[in-house]
């Protein structure tokens, strides 16, 4: 067989980046969680400076600067000996308001480590992984990289684009299934005091850290949050249904779609952000499809397999098939709102007035 040693070369470059990027996650998370880039960001530090700030051992802070400085997340002085965390990469480590925030997919990545070796099971003997076999990590960096989606775009772009500003200001009744830590539904209530909402949500971690937040916001009083399997109905009825990257890990999103739109008044709106992903594997090849189906294979399939369902996975829900589920439902438009964003894909579907 002909080898094209240059073609070799380019993989052994690509995977060796991979296999960097790997490990800078670990290094990436410690920084998250330990304070550390967030120090740096006031300036440039000596290990000795950093570590006295935060009250760790230094040794360990000077290796990790070495491992940072050398990943290209921070930059060195040998000068001075000094440690700089530049200004456009504060947005990326540091800005969790900043639509670039990756502070979130940090913290919750190593959550998913201790899940390998019941996944190579699953490999051998098929099933899935129960939603409370992730850990706090997992959950509580999920919410940091989706409350930048809903703190960036949310009030910004899908709603005006979806048209429900007025609706919303007016006092309307809404849902947010497979809620997570509720952020969007608690953003909701605060921006629109008229508004009243009920969450729904399978996980006791997340059920629990939204009941928390929506108490610090003040807004428990409107923002309800239940241990509810969607498959087993809403009690409705509803003004606006919200799923956000929620409703391909449904055990039966063909259904869930049909109980949304029984759950809605006549003439309301189910909104649902999904993952931006074309109809076929061919579609998807590249970084992005990458990410996807590892985490489809890690998480968003595997769940829902684990509920006996269909395990359609990250990338199972294309505007087609949304489209076409939306309409076997009953809903009378789907509309596919401009929203321009590399990961995500925002969808708006009417149910008929009476
Ligand atoms: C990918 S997470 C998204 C969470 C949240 N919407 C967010 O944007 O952060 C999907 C959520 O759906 C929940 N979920 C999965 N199946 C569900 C079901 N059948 N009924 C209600 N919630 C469900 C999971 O527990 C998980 O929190």
């Amino acid at each position: 067989m002909h080898i094209d040693p240059s073609k070799q070369q380019q993989f052994v470059d690509h995977a060796m980046m991979d296999i960097k990027g790997g490990f800078m996650m670990l290094m990436a998370h410690i920084g998250d969680r330990l304070g550390l880039f967030r120090a740096l960001a006031e300036g440039p530090m000596r290990s000795e400076e950093l570590a006295g700030a935060l009250g760790l051992q230094e040794r360990y802070v000077r290796e990790w600067l070495a491992a940072m400085a050398c990943g290209g997340y921070l930059e060195y002085t040998p000068d001075t000996g000094a440690f700089h965390l530049p200004p456009e990469h504060a947005p990326v480590l540091v800005d969790a308001e900043s639509p670039v925030f990756f502070g979130g997919i940090y913290h919750q990545l190593p959550g998913l480590w201790h899940i390998l070796p019941e996944l190579k099971e699953k490999f051998r003997h098929g099933g899935g992984i129960p939603l409370d076999r992730y850990t706090r990590d997992w959950w509580e960096g999920m919410e940091r990289v989706t409350a930048t989606w809903s703190e960036n775009f949310l009030m910004q772009e899908w709603l005006p684009q979806a048209g429900l500003l007025e609706q919303l200001e007016d006092g309307a009744h809404i849902a947010d299934v497979g809620c997570g830590k509720g952020r969007a539904l608690i953003k909701l209530a605060q921006d629109f005091p008229r508004v009243t909402a009920v969450g729904y949500e399978l996980s006791d971690i997340n059920l629990e850290g939204a009941r928390r937040l929506a108490r610090e916001a003040g807004v428990d009083n409107r923002v309800r949050f239940h241990k509810h399997d969607v498959h087993d109905g809403l009690s409705g009825p509803f003004d606006v249904v919200f799923t956000f990257d929620a409703a391909h890990d449904f055990q039966d999103p063909q259904e869930a779609f049909r109980l949304i739109h029984d759950a809605l008044r006549d003439g309301g709106s189910y909104l649902l952000v999904e993952y931006r992903v074309g109809d076929r594997l061919e579609d998807n090849l590249g970084p992005t499809g990458a990410l996807f189906y590892t985490l489809s294979v890690t998480y968003c399939m595997t769940t829902s397999l684990c509920l006996h369902g269909k395990g359609l996975g990250t990338c199972g829900l294309p505007e087609a098939v949304v489209r076409e589920m939306a309409e076997r439902a009953g809903f009378r438009t789907v509309t596919a709102l401009p929203f321009d964003h590399p990961l995500n894909k925002v969808y708006v579907a009417t149910k008929a007035a009476s």
